[in-house]
C-alpha cells in the first residue's frame, strides 16, 4: 500500500471536521476584529524566503527548479507574501490594513510530535501603524482566538519579548550590527542547545568576549518583569521602557493580564522581527510552541522600498489540535442527516421532487440509494445513519398531499402539510 509521504497527513472526515472548527472559530473571532481575509500562492519564487525569512526557515526550504528553470519554493510562511502584496498596493489600501488568511505552509523538518512538514497556519497582520496600540491590538486578537475554543488562563500563555531591545543591548555591548542576526539566531536556540554548546557558539562569535557576553546574556534572558527590564537596561533605554509600560497598560486594560507573561528569552527565530515579539505556549511549557509573530516595521522596505509598520502572527494547526485534544476540546463531530426519506417506487417522483425542495432549504437529507429496499428495511437504514426524523412519502401521503413525520428517538409521529414540514424541519 502506498503511504503518505512523512511528516504529510491524509484528513479523513473526523480530522478535517476538527480543522474546521479550528478554522471556523478563528474566522469568528477575525471577522469581530474586522479582519479581512486575503490569499496567495502557495508556490512561491525561491528568492522571496531566501532574502527575508532569515537562515533557519531557508534550510527547511521545500525548493526546486520548475519547468521553466525558475527557482521556486512552496510557502514555509506567509508573511514575506503578504509584505509583496500589500506593497504592491501601499498607495490605495485603506490603513491601517487588517489582513487574515487561513492557509496550508511547508516546511522540510525532521517530522516529529507538534512538527510536520506540511502544517496549516492561521495569519493575522496589522500593518500601517507602529504605535504599541497595535501590539496590543494583535496580542488582543491572539488570545481571543485561544479563549474563543474553549481554552483558558491555565491552558495557555503568550510570552512577550523585545527584538529591538535585544539588538540595543547587543550594539551597546560592542558588537557590530551585523553580527546581531547571529547572536539573536544562537539566543534562540538557548533553550534547546545545551548551555555549553551556546556558550561555545558565543565565544566562537566573539572570541575575547565570549564569556562575558554569555553572562550578560543570561540576564536578559531572565527579565520576567517591568522591573527587571528596567534593571538589566538601565536608564540606557527609557523610551523603550515608556513603550514596555504602555504596552503592559493595554493589555491591561485589554483584560489580557492573566494570559501574558514578560519573558526576554524569546527572540524568535524569523530574520525580519524588529521590536515586540511573542511566543504562545502550552501553560506548563512542554509543547512547542502554538502561535509566534511580533512586529516588523522594516520589511517592507527592504523588500519593495515601501516604508509601512507591521505586526502579526499566526497560529499552527498542529500544536493546537494536540492542546484542544488533551483538553478534550474537541466537539464531537456529528455527521448523521436531519431527516431520513422513506419511500416506494411508486412514489420516487414525489419523493425526490421534495427531497430537492428540502434540500434547497438547507435542511439536510438522506434516502436509501438501494431503490429496491423494503420500508422496514430502510426505517433501519434511517435509525443506522443517526437521523432525528424519518419523513414518509408512501402512497397515502401522496394522495392526501400530507407527509409522516416520525421522530427516531420518541417515537412521536405527525401528519403535516408542506407547510407544517418546513416550519418543524427549518
Ligand atoms: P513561526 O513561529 O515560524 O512564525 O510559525 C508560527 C506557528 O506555526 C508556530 O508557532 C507553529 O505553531 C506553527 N509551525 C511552524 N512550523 C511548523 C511545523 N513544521 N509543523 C507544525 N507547525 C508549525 C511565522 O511563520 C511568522 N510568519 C508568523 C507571523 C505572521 N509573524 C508576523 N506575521
Amino acid at each position: 500500500m502506498k503511504r503518505v509521504l512523512p511528516g504529510f497527513r491524509d484528513f479523513y472526515p473526523d480530522s478535517c471536521a476538527i480543522r474546521n472548527h479550528l478554522f471556523q472559530n478563528f474566522r469568528r473571532v477575525t471577522a469581530a476584529f474586522g479582519f479581512e481575509e486575503f490569499d496567495g500562492p502557495i508556490l512561491e519564487p525561491l528568492d522571496l524566503f531566501v532574502e527575508k525569512s532569515g537562515e533557519e526557515i531557508v534550510s527547511q526550504l521545500f525548493n526546486f527548479s520548475d519547468r521553466g528553470g525558475r527557482a521556486v519554493a512552496l510557502r514555509p510562511e506567509l508573511t514575506p507574501t503578504l509584505a509583496r502584496m500589500v506593497a504592491a498596493r501601499a498607495a490605495t489600501l485603506k490603513r491601517p490594513i487588517r489582513w487574515c488568511n487561513v492557509g496550508e505552509h511547508f516546511r522540510y523538518e525532521r517530522p516529529q510530535k507538534g512538527r510536520l512538514r506540511s502544517f496549516w497556519q492561521m495569519n493575522a497582520d496589522l500593518l500601517g501603524e507602529g504605535d504599541v496600540t497595535a501590539d496590543a491590538e494583535i496580542i488582543a486578537l491572539l488570545v481571543s482566538v485561544f479563549r474563543q475554543i474553549g481554552l483558558g488562563a491555565d491552558d495557555f500563555v503568550v510570552r512577550i519579548s523585545d527584538r529591538r531591545l535585544w539588538k540595543d543591548f547587543l550594539e551597546k555591548f560592542g558588537l557590530p550590527g551585523e553580527q546581531v542576526p547571529s547572536i539573536l539566531g544562537i539566543i534562540d536556540k538557548l533553550g534547546r542547545d545545551t548551555l555549553q554548546e551556546s556558550k561555545k557558539k558565543l565565544e566562537e562569535l566573539c572570541p575575547s568576549r565570549g564569556s562575558d557576553l554569555f553572562a550578560a546574556v543570561n540576564d536578559l534572558r531572565q527579565c520576567r518583569t517591568l522591573e527587571d527590564i528596567q534593571n538589566a537596561i538601565g536608564s540606557q533605554n527609557s523610551s523603550r521602557l515608556g513603550d514596555w509600560e504602555r504596552l503592559s497598560q493595554l493589555l491591561d486594560d485589554l483584560r489580557l493580564t492573566p494570559f501574558v507573561q514578560i519573558d526576554l528569552g524569546i527572540v524568535r527565530g524569523l530574520a525580519y522581527y524588529s521590536g515586540f515579539v511573542f511566543e504562545a505556549f502550552e501553560r506548563s511549557g512542554q509543547s512547542r510552541a502554538l502561535a509566534g509573530g511580533g512586529r516588523y516595521d522594516d520589511l517592507l522596505e527592504k523588500l519593495h522600498k515601501t516604508s509601512l509598520p507591521a505586526c502579526g502572527f499566526a497560529i499552527g494547526d498542529v500544536t493546537l489540535g494536540l492542546l484542544l485534544e488533551e483538553k478534550n476540546l474537541i466537539p464531537i463531530y456529528n455527521s448523521a442527516p436531519h431527516v431520513f426519506v422513506i419511500f416506494s417506487e411508486e412514489t420516487q417522483k414525489m419523493a425526490l421532487s421534495l427531497c430537492q425542495d428540502l434540500r434547497a432549504r438547507g435542511i439536510s437529507l438522506r434516502y436509501d440509494l438501494k431503490r429496491e429496499s423494503s420500508f422496514s428495511r430502510q426505517l433501519k437504514e434511517a435509525g443506522r445513519s443517526g437521523a432525528v426524523f424519518a419523513l414518509f412519502v408512501g402512497p397515502d401521503e401522496v394522495v392526501s398531499g400530507k407527509f409522516t413525520l416520525k421522530n427516531l428517538a420518541s417515537g412521536d409521529t405527525r401528519v403535516l402539510t408542506f407547510g407544517e414540514l418546513l416550519s418543524t424541519l427549518g
